[in-house]
């Protein structure tokens, strides 16, 4: 158990949010995992983190909706001699429309890979966490701290991603493992194009580039932080959402999200 390596493993590291994680904790030294589904995207980040003088990541195509993914990665960790000191819980998708609309199948889906996987990767290294002073660094949303009409499972999922994550990084603080809950307003990446509707960010003044995003989560990790919120619009919101009646947010969601326009070719 004392020889085997400390790694970081990343999910959804194919693109977006997590891509980026991905370069910065290679720049920072850490030797990487990378897990999503599309194995050609992941090689191709893998090569260009070894191209950079990174270490080169071990790369572990798994479809991580699908139960007993978490065990997958813990059996292949043990083969290869490695366990997890950082794990960034950063796959997650979601679905634009209402509730009653949207496929219930790809809503439950949304759950499998946002909320179920996330709490088994959370819990289930907890001793090569502790043992090596590491740290969880769960994606949440700013959606998570708002109700979310239009959105309802996706918004949902962030709540309890956000809760989840609180109650650990105290009951883990005795361990001496961090735990963060990265909180992103709107970040150009694949995301708009998978929740079915168009994500042209560029005028938002709550839009944050992935890089800016991904640095401010691995500093905030590692100074032990519990919360992350990137951009000072989306720290405003998130502080003021306590003070505003639930029925105010609950209708400005709502218009939010039925004015989005459906992806581009959908
Ligand atoms: N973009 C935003 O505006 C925004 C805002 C707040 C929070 N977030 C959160 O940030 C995180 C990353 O999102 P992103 O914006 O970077 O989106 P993205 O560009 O769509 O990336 C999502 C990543 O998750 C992976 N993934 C999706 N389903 C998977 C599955 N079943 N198994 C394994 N991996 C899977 C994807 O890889 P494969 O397709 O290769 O599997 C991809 O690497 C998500 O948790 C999202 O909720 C995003």
């Amino acid at each position: 158990m004392e020889n085997l390596r400390p790694v970081t493993l990343i999910t959804g590291a194919s693109a977006g949010i997590g891509a980026a994680l991905a370069h910065v904790f290679a720049r920072n030294g850490h030797r990487l995992v990378l897990v999503a589904r599309r194995a050609a995207k992941l090689d191709a980040l893998a090569a260009e983190i070894a191209g950079a003088g990174g270490q080169r990541p071990l790369v572990l195509p798994l479809d991580l909706e699908r139960p007993g993914a978490a065990r997958n990665i813990a059996n292949v960790l043990g083969a290869q001699g490695m366990e997890p000191q950082f794990i960034v819980n950063n796959a997650g998708f979601g679905l634009v429309g209402q509730a009653a609309a949207l496929k219930s199948d790809e809503q439950i889906a949304m759950i499998d890979l946002n909320v179920r996987t996330l709490t088994e990767l959370s819990l289930g290294f907890i001793d090569s966490l502790a043992r090596h002073r590491g740290g969880l660094l769960n994606v949440a949303s700013v959606a998570g701290f708002l109700p979310g009409p239009g959105m309802a499972v996706y918004y949902a999922t962030k709540a309890y991603v956000i809760s989840f994550s609180e109650a650990l990084h105290r009951e883990w603080q005795p361990l001496g493992v961090r735990v963060t809950a990265l909180c992103p307003g709107p970040v150009s990446t694949e995301f708009a194009a998978r929740a079915g509707v168009d994500g042209d960010y560029a005028s938002s003044i709550f839009s944050v580039a992935a890089e800016r995003v991904a640095e401010q989560g691995y500093r905030g990790l590692m100074q032990g932080r519990r919360l992350v919120v990137p951009g000072f619009a989306n720290k405003l919101v998130t502080s003021l959402v306590r003070f505003v009646p639930r029925n105010m947010l609950l209708a400005a969601v709502a218009l939010r999200q039925s004015r989005r326009r459906p992806a581009p070719g959908s």
